[in-house]
């Protein structure tokens, strides 16, 4: 398969869980490209809430892979509005195997975790994709290394099955 992982990761945390999620797909003899998404923002580096304004620099059009998977941390109970503006402007999700992971500081998936996910599966959902469980990984009170490796093998295992 050929797949994109799109990650919108502020201090490098969902990026270190995406290239884990690359490593095993390559293993696997996926073909991946892995984008961190730019952007530009009147509130800076970190925009936040309902009303925030992002231009993504670097979007990638959907169009030529087989599965996206795409990646942010739990910003407010939510996901990322980065990630999300992503998803609402991405062409070519159709029929498309998706994948959404996050990561976050609180040490339970419902504090924030849960939510996220459900909202980039609700998107994908409504542009014609396959949605699959999101990939969630806590920081607080587990060992971040050793989850990211489970959920990077469990995420190869679904597209093996796919
Ligand atoms: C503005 C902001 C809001 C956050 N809100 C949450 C939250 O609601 N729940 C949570 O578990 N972690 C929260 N976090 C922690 C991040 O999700 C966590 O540190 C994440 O791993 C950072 O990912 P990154 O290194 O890829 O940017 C928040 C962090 C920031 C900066």
């Amino acid at each position: 398969m050929k797949v994109a992982l799109v990650v919108h990761s502020k201090t490098g945390h969902t990026l270190m869980f995406a290239k884990k999620i690359e490593e095993a797909l390559k293993r696997d003899g996926h073909e991946t490209d892995l984008i961190r998404l730019d952007f530009d923002s009147p509130q800076g580096d970190q925009p936040h809430g309902e009303k925030a304004q992002v231009t993504l620099k670097n979007a990638p059009d959907c169009t030529p892979y087989d599965a996206v998977l795409a990646g942010c941390p739990v910003w407010a109970f939510s996901a990322t509005p980065v990630i999300m503006t992503f998803l609402e402007e991405a062409r070519g999700l159709a029929d498309k195997v998706f994948i959404p992971f996050v990561t976050m500081g609180f040490p339970f998936k419902g504090w924030g975790g849960t939510r996220a996910v459900k909202m980039m599966t609700k998107e994908a959902f409504e542009k014609g994709a396959l949605t699959s469980p999101g990939r969630i990984v806590m920081k607080m009170g587990h060992k971040i290394d050793k989850l990211m490796d489970k959920e990077a093998a469990s995420v190869a295992g679904e597209l093996k099955k796919r």
